[in-house]
């Protein structure tokens, strides 16, 4: 039984796999609709979620199968004070794959030590987001033709941020990608992800704090939002939550076929006039989360 809690728990090929099936996916949703008939997905949330949530359960009705689950763990028996680790256990009973949101690292790895059904990661605290990496992934491929070979500028909270951790340990895998992480030095990059990831691997990547000193090099922006929710203090999120808003004035100097990427949800750090920008990737992407979610589970339950 295969879980998927890390970005790079999947192999480079396993990936391709996956971004080629919900290619086919998109080609031919018909073909797919009634591959999951009478199976069930559990959505366990700990932690607020709109679109990782909801695309979850799209993905598996357009399979044909069905959802259950909570949104908030108010609504469970954690309130009660169960252990997330006796959780599976039980949903486990009830349901053939679980996608766990929470806000403690590594409660969905510990959720794959005793359940019975594989594990999802949806998102742990401020670690990982394998399925929105693999989203990214998708989009990378479908906006650009080939994944690598381009300047990737990451812009924002790169210390709280799970999707920029997810991705950069993904992309380190692919040939030819020049890193440039813009962030304040209050939300620099961890320094376990400078050392593991680029140095180890002596991948080109550099640290600026303006977007407007790099954007002419760029051949992807993936903005992300002030990760509010895992600040210690309030006046610190005020301080830094607009430092870097992406308007068409910025855009002035950016390539033609510039991809510009966000995870969201968006807050201040995009403004809404860049959405009709035929550069603006994000909608697409939100909907590249569904079908790349069908795809994963379809593996995952050994159906595809
Ligand atoms: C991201 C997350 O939850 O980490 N959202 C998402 O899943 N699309 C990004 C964020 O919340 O900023």
């Amino acid at each position: 039984m295969r879980h998927l809690i890390d970005s790079t728990d999947l192999s480079v090929a396993e990936i391709d796999d996956i971004l080629d099936l919900a290619q086919k996916i998109i080609d031919n949703r018909a073909a797919y609709s009634e591959m999951c008939k009478g199976k069930k997905l559990a959505t366990l949330f700990y932690e607020p979620s709109t679109r990782t949530r909801l695309s979850f359960e799209a993905a598996m009705m357009e399979l044909g199968g069905n959802v259950l689950g909570f949104s908030s763990a108010d609504d469970s028996s954690v309130s009660k004070g169960e252990s997330v680790g006796d959780t599976v256990r039980v949903v486990g009973c009830y349901a053939d794959i679980i996608a766990m949101r929470h806000p403690k690292e590594g409660a969905p790895m510990r959720a794959s030590m005793v359940s019975p059904v594989p594990i999802i990661n949806a998102g742990d605290g401020g670690h990982n987001h394998p399925t929105q990496t693999l989203t990214d992934l998708l989009t990378l491929k479908r906006e650009r033709g080939q994944l690598g070979n381009f300047t990737i500028g990451l812009c924002g909270d790169l210390k709280f941020g799970r999707t920029v951790h997810s991705l950069i340990k993904a992309l380190s895998r692919y040939e030819g990608i020049n890193y440039v992480l813009i962030a304040p030095t209050e939300l620099k990059l961890p320094g376990y992800l400078i050392k593991d990831v680029f140095e180890a691997e002596g991948l080109p990547y550099k640290e600026v704090l303006t977007m407007e000193e790099v954007m002419p090099e760029l051949d992807v922006l993936y903005m992300t939002r002030v990760q509010k929710e895992r600040f210690f203090n309030e006046a610190d999120y005020v301080r830094l939550k607009d430092t870097y808003i992406l308007d068409k004035k910025k855009l002035k100097t950016a390539k033609p076929d510039l991809s510009i990427l966000h995870p969201l949800p968006r807050v201040n750090e995009i403004a809404p006039e860049v959405d009709e920008d035929p550069r603006a990737c994000y909608f697409r992407q939100a909907l590249n989360g569904k079908f790349v979610r069908m795809a994963l589970m379809l593996k995952l339950l050994e159906l595809a």
